[in-house]
């Protein structure tokens, strides 16, 4: 055997150590512990007498979540994809790693890249899109910027865990077809983008919880993408030892059951009610943990599960080890910190651009920008605090944060007047909602410095609000939604009493601006009572800064919506077979017709549709060509007197197929091109390599033979110019 110390490379190191290391210490390679340090989401021990350290993973994807540790908060996935620039996904990613490294972290539990299938889902904030051509390039850009800063990232959750209700129950019933276009394509993109682990999620899929799932796991995952890092359990997800050691699961976290919870009463919900018993139904079972412990050993011994399958497992755990250098012999991980990134002023001003850059601006009738010596009332029940996130395992606390009445505050030279309206809506947590668990979970008071929520000063009214309003030139509204991991939302309207907020305000000021924080799409009753809307997801720690930006035109609002607005009887859920599911299962019936390829295909239309989105710039196309196969070429002028962002959108239209049915128009490639006022530029827009393919399932990937027309424009559904692509047979 080569000596451990003297090998150069990587893969002959890890060769070297799994014929050094006895099967206890390869069992403890593949199940979880709680760190000692106190921080990591999941730990493994190591092996000191072979060198090989403890090894940390880290939840994401808003930001690092290292227990009793502040980092940048970043403005949620949902915003990155509103961009339409995975460069800046890409940027999110390697601060957020390098952020990761400061607090002695090796593995981000990031990116999530379930697609938005249900619009109720808890959980949409921490994904892209609902539909994979921009998931894809989002999520591959991300995967390979936290992997630059040789930190290992984590595609999560494999695969159609597209709701929080009865997630780790729940089986996603869907065909072949639907999963490999839409579900598996982000996970393809990421294992592409050379991905270190997948996580599976909690969910079943036809019938076989996610960690066992051998035919996704093993065959397609492993087989026939080749994906060569670990496969890790959800937390607390393992449903087997043997079946998910035969299915390929490499990693089961976090392996133990959680200290300090008395399994008597602490895990009843017998006295849970309201949204605690929804989330309560959405929390594995923890007690279940240490499958890869025990019980994997004794299925080795008995040959259920043969050695090789576990040197597998660590190979692969190894393997990932050895690429961020943890196995060049310098010891820890805690060595590899890089103080310097926490709070860096880059993050800081990175977390700010995102933030502004995915602000989509919804409607607007002339009222914005705002000049700067404007009179605004700046309003809503939580104008005192910045919308950092949803609730649940992406939680970050940051180090400082800017609220919308201070960002405004800041920017305005005019006077501001600030009144809440309506009683504060509280955060929703899932680990505030149950009593038994996030007792130490960070600061009671929100651990940063930045602007918090304040209840002192006069009880908020809507006679305040509007006379604020009446006194300004300008009444801005904030609204926001709640929503967490574990629990779906209800409805898609805004809580509380914030729509009659909107509509008195709109009622005393004809200059109505409303702000809307959510984690995805929600329903706007009085859309048009008000003179303009910006959709600014959860922006994270630079919230007042950002809308501020964009509010008063320091940035043009380029961000485009990644998911359709719409009322919630239009979606292709709203029927209780699809979501949440009858007898435990979830039939994903509407097949490929999730989205804008339901509402193109139905004739219905949205409120608003996928990739929609306004600018303070107007933008004109001409002289569309294709390139050659993949890129499509047009001219786009800045037609405006001031310069802006725009996010040029190709669609492909398939040739009529009387034998396959197939969306009208699927999102093919995108490109995003700053003009200065009167600018023009050549834009080409590579399109993806699946853009006029279909899967079939005897066949595999198909591109029939046909005219391909390929529509650009400002969306889904504002073509501009169309050409044609001809695929002979
Ligand atoms: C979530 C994962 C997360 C893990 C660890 C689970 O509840 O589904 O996304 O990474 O917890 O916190």
């Amino acid at each position: 055997m080569d000596d451990p110390d003297e090998s150069t490379d990587g893969t002959d190191r890890v060769a070297a150590l799994l014929e050094a290391l006895t099967r206890a210490e390869k069992l403890r390679l593949v199940r979880g512990r709680d760190d000692p340090a106190g921080t990591a989401t999941g730990y493994l021990p190591g092996v000191e007498r072979l060198d090989v350290p403890a090894y940390r993973l880290v939840d994401g994807p808003l930001g690092v979540r290292a227990e009793g540790e502040r980092a940048t908060a970043f403005p949620a996935s949902i915003a990155v994809a509103a961009t339409f620039d995975p460069d800046l996904a890409r940027a999110k990613g390697a601060a957020m790693a390098r952020e990761a490294r400061a607090l002695g972290q090796d593995c981000l539990l990031a990116p999530g890249t379930n697609l938005i299938r249900v619009p109720h889902c808890g959980r949409n904030f921490e994904y892209y899109a609902e539909e994979p051509t921009l998931a894809s390039r989002t999520v591959a850009a991300a995967v390979a910027g936290i992997q630059s800063a040789d930190v290992v990232a984590t595609v999560k959750h494999y695969v159609a865990n597209n709701q929080e209700a009865d997630r780790v129950r729940v089986s996603a019933e869907v065909d072949e077809r639907t999963l490999r276009e839409l579900y598996l394509r982000p996970f393809r993109a990421a294992v592409d983008a050379g991905v270190g682990s997948v996580m599976t999620a909690y969910n079943r899929v036809n019938g076989t919880y996610m960690s066992d799932h051998e035919r996704l796991v093993g065959e397609v995952l492993k087989g026939e993408w080749g994906f060569d890092g670990y496969v890790v359990s959800d937390w607390y997800g393992t449903e087997s030892a043997v079946g998910a050691a035969t299915a390929g699961l490499d990693l089961e976290m976090p392996g133990v059951s959680p200290e300090g919870v008395d399994e008597d009463d602490a895990w009843d919900p017998g006295d849970l009610d309201g949204e605690a018993a929804d989330v309560f139904a959405g929390l594995p079972d923890a007690t279940k943990a240490g499958l890869f412990g025990d019980p994997l050993r004794e299925a080795i011994e008995t040959g259920a599960v043969p050695p090789e399958r576990l040197d597998d497992m660590v190979r692969r755990v190894l393997g990932q080890m050895g690429r961020i250098g943890l196995l060049d012999g310098e010891g820890d991980g805690r060595d590899r910190r890089d103080e310097g990134a926490l709070d860096a002023p880059e993050h800081r001003d990175l977390a700010e651009r995102i933030a502004a850059r995915g602000t989509v601006l919804l409607e607007n009738d002339g009222v914005l920008p705002l000049s700067a010596d404007a009179d605004v009332a700046v309003i809503g029940p939580n104008v005192d605090e910045a919308k950092l996130g949803g609730g649940g395992s992406s939680e970050t606390t940051p180090f400082q944060s800017t609220s919308p009445a201070a960002g405004v505050t800041a920017r305005a030279d005019g006077e501001v007047t600030v009144a809440r309206g309506v009683p504060r809506v509280p955060e929703l947590s899932l680990f505030d909602v149950l009593p038994f668990v996030g007792d130490d979970e960070g600061d009671e008071d929100g651990g940063d410095d930045g602007d918090r929520g304040d209840e002192s000063g006069p009880e908020p009214s809507l006679d305040g609000a509007a006379a604020a309003a009446r006194e300004a030139d300008v009444a801005v509204v904030f609204v926001r939604d709640r929503t967490t991991e574990a629990k779906d939302r209800d409805d898609l309207r805004l809580p509380g009493e914030q729509d009659a907020l909107v509509e008195a305000v709109a009622a005393a000021n004809d200059r109505t601006v409303v702000v809307v924080y959510s984690g995805g799409p929600v329903e706007l009753p009085w859309r048009e009572d008000v003179a303009a809307i910006l959709e600014a997801w959860y922006p994270g720690q630079a919230d007042g800064d950002a809308v501020a930006s964009v509010l008063y035109g320091d940035r043009d609002p380029s961000g485009r919506l990644p998911v359709t607005f719409a009322p919630e009887d239009r979606y292709p859920t709203a029927d209780e077979r699809r979501y949440p599911g009858v007898d435990g299962r979830a039939r994903y019936a509407e097949g490929l017709f999730v989205g804008y390829r339901h509402f193109d295909a139905a004739g219905v239309a949205p409120t608003y549709p996928f990739g929609h989105g306004l600018s303070y710039a107007a933008f004109a196309y001409r002289d569309a060509e294709v390139v050659d196969g993949r890129t499509v070429r047009a001219t786009v002028e800045n037609v405006s007197e001031r310069a802006g962002r725009e996010v040029v959108q190709a669609y492909v239209r398939p040739p009529e197929s009387p034998a396959v049915e197939r969306p009208p128009r699927e999102l093919a490639g995108f490109a995003t091109v700053d003009l200065d006022a009167g600018e023009r530029r050549t834009v080409d827009v590579d399109l993806d390599e699946r853009a006029l393919g279909r899967y079939d399932p005897d066949e595999g990937w198909t591109v029939d033979p046909g005219t391909y027309a390929v529509e650009l424009g400002r969306s889904s559904r504002d073509q501009r110019l169309a050409v044609e692509v001809d695929v002979g047979d």
